[in-house]
């Protein structure tokens, strides 16, 4: 673009603000301007300055200083409660009892006093016997009539703020240590500049016309419209990017998981986040001796350390199927369960815990149900773990379910996804039986997605279920990571929203 583009594409404030800054001398602040009466509201110089830097026309620098100001606006009128002191203790002959100083100075003033009549200097303390006696040094008689360093600060302080600049930073640095005494403010300068492009655009001559930007009926009938300009488009002129408010990818991806399903016909649960090891563990046949029992691999808490199971039938038939198998036909785990094991809080380390307690609460065929919700493990954090997931869960009670079904079943739920190319191999939980785990090719490895399988007798005979019930527990964030390519799970939990670009993730 030429000059005389450039000029034609001014607004009237800009042209305006271009002839303030020539009148200043080439450079000046919003505030030099506002008072030189050329412009009103600082929003409106920022707002031109912009579009004029935009242009090439003007620069914009900016510098912040730190300033100190009182906070305790009564500080210099009472005194520092050190200086109380002294003033105390000259009073008393120059010596006196700290138990007299507690008296003079009440509300524990005395306490903060000593701590810095010693560190000062300005007095020593002398044992005798049981009884502690404060006696002035020579330091502190002189202070008597002298302002001391930091009472200077503080003078300084209560008539205008101070720079960073113009103090020691020592006392600053003890000041602020001094509860509520002073307090910071930082003053951000902005001056606009001409550049030389924009000496040059003054230089062929700006003219300031009556200017219409925004057309309206009062613009037509008092015949404005006649003799003013009109402020014209420019559809290539530059414009600030602007990122209106957007939904977490994350959220958006659990949108769509939750229409799949709820297409096919699913019903939404959750449930607590805590719960005790029975619903989580002992209820799906987990052997109490098994490694997800472990502290290096569940969050157990301390408070609730217990939850009750008040279900006394429910606590012997689970005792019951995990010792000998109960009437389930099953031989048990042996040995004997434990109840105090089952109580045991810890937050739930799978939604399976959904899944049972939806199967207790309608186990009625035929129904499905799912869930996309938090799981916590005590996982250490890499590139494909989290201490903290989610899991996507459900599972479908039907008197015509089979394992072919759970099969085409994921398929077709990873393919409406967008992925076709999930392997499928047997698997073992303790839960169900047949049991799968899925993968798919990623990274240039097999990355794994989950689990599922058909449920044991052991697991839904106390609910009085003889169908089959189909289940399933799926990696949700490694789901995002396929979908968007990402190959950092961490990646996904960056609150940064600028990262997250750079990672294509929004
Ligand atoms: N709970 C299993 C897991 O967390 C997944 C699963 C759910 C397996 C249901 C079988 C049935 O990995």
């Amino acid at each position: 673009m030429g000059v005389s583009d450039i000029i034609e594409s001014l607004s009237h404030n800009e042209r305006r603000l271009l002839l303030a800054l020539e009148a200043a001398g080439g450079r000046a602040s919003p505030a030099e301007m506002i008072s030189a009466g050329k412009f009103e509201l600082e929003v409106e110089i920022m707002g031109s300055a912009s579009w004029l830097a935009s242009k090439g026309l003007a620069e914009i620098s900016e510098s912040s200083e730190r300033f100190y100001v009182l906070a305790d606006k009564g500080i210099v009128e009472s005194g520092l409660p050190e200086r109380k002191a002294v003033r105390a203790i000259d009073a008393a002959g120059g010596s006196m009892d700290m138990v007299a100083l507690a008296e003079a100075l009440p509300n524990g003033e005395d306490k903060i006093a000593v701590g810095w009549l010693k560190r000062k200097g300005l007095a020593d303390i002398v044992k005798d016997g049981d009884a502690k006696t404060l006696k002035l040094t020579q330091k502190g008689k002189d202070i008597l009539s002298a302002d001391m360093e930091d009472e200077v600060l503080l003078k300084r302080m209560a008539s205008s703020p101070v720079s960073e600049k113009d103090a020691d930073p020592k006392l600053i640095k003890d000041l602020k240590g001094r509860q509520g005494m002073i307090a910071e403010e930082i003053v951000t300068e902005r001056t606009i500049a001409l550049t030389d492009a924009g000496k040059e655009a003054l230089a062929h001559g700006i003219e300031l016309k009556d200017e219409i930007v925004q057309m309206d009926d009062s613009v037509i009938q008092s015949g404005r419209w006649r003799d003013a300009e009109f402020r014209r488009y420019d559809v290539q002129t530059f414009a600030p990017a602007a990122y209106p408010a957007k939904k977490h990818p994350l959220s958006r991806l659990g949108a769509e998981i939750r229409r799949v399903f709820t297409d096919m016909g699913f019903k939404e649960f959750d449930d607590e986040y805590v719960q005790p090891s029975f619903w989580n563990l002992d209820i799906l046949y987990i052997p109490q001796d098994h490694p997800a029992r472990e502290l290096q691999d569940t969050f157990y808490l301390e408070h609730p350390a217990k939850i009750h199971i008040d279900d006394e039938k429910l606590v012997e038939t689970i005792r019951n199927i995990q010792e000998n198998g109960g009437d389930t036909g099953s031989t048990g785990w042996g040995g004997t369960w434990s109840r105090d094991m089952a109580e045991q809080a810890l937050l739930r380390t799978h939604t399976t815990v959904n899944t049972i307690k939806a199967l207790a609460a309608h186990a009625q065929a035929p129904s499905k149900y799912f869930s996309i919700s938090r799981i916590f493990r005590k996982e250490s954090i890499d590139a494909t773990h989290l201490p903290e997931f989610t899991q996507i869960e459900g599972f479908i009670l039907d008197d015509n379910a089979n394992f072919d079904m759970l099969i085409s079943l994921i398929r077709e739920f990873y393919s409406k996804m967008g992925f076709d190319q999930i392997r499928i191999r047997p698997a073992y939980f303790p839960y169900t039986e047949p049991s799968l785990e899925l993968e798919v090719f990623f990274n240039g490895k097999w990355m794994e997605l989950g689990g599922a399988g058909i449920f044991r007798p052991e697991v839904v005979a106390p609910f009085g279920i003889d169908k089959p019930v189909l289940a399933w527990g799926f990696g949700f964030e490694r789901l995002a990571m396929l979908k968007w390519n990402i190959t950092d799970i961490r990646d996904l939990y960056i609150s940064d929203i600028d990262d997250l670009r750079k990672n294509r993730i929004l």
